[in-house]
């Protein structure tokens, strides 16, 4: 006979014991770990995630600019803009977001200070390393991009042991 649904939407792709039933969907919070984020971003997260959009939006212009002229000459400042910028300070403030242990001390903000300086260098960089091949400011802020990255291994780890 078939079972009638205790709460919520019915799923025909899930499996029987998951399907209809909220007791299973909390058993499975159980095996995931409880979820410890918060409604609200903030902290380090927020700050990560607006430099995150804006360089998406700041990305998809210019791509769009890049189509309309048929010039991609610097599309590998694009590809950085969008991939350090978008893909990867969202990453990171989804991190500080889920893991709000993580947003401690001074380390989340010297994360942030030297990712945001990394990309704002590194992307002009690459633009003036194409069009003058002068590498000196991508260098530097694949230095700096580096750097931020380390900084998080830091608060990644720290927050595992806690
Ligand atoms: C409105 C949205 C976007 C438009 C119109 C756009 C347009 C373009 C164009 C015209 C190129 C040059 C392709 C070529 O020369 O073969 C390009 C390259 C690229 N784009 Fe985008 N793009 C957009 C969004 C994104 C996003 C969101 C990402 C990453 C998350 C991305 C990553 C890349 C990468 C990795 C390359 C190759 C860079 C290289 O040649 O070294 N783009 N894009």
């Amino acid at each position: 006979m078939e079972r009638k649904p205790e709460t919520g939407h019915s799923c025909r792709h899930l499996p029987q014991p998951i399907r209809h039933s909220r007791r299973a969907w909390d058993d499975t919070a159980g095996v995931f770990g409880e979820f410890k984020g918060d409604d609200q971003m903030k902290g380090i997260s927020s700050a990560f995630f607006i430099v995150a959009v804006s360089a998406a939006l700041g990305g998809m212009v210019w791509g769009i600019q890049m189509a309309a002229t048929g010039d991609h000459v610097l599309s590998p400042a694009h590809g950085h803009l969008n991939l350090i910028g978008w893909v990867s300070f969202a990453i990171f403030g989804f991190y500080y977001h889920l893991v709000p242990a993580a947003d401690q001390g001074l380390l989340p903000k010297l994360h942030f200070a030297l990712s945001a300086a990394g990309l704002g260098l590194i992307v002009p960089g690459i633009a003036m390393a194409i069009a003058s091949h002068n590498e000196m400011l991508a260098k530097l802020g694949s230095v700096l991009t580096l750097a931020g990255m380390l900084v998080f291994f830091v608060v990644v780890l720290r927050s595992i042991r806690k």
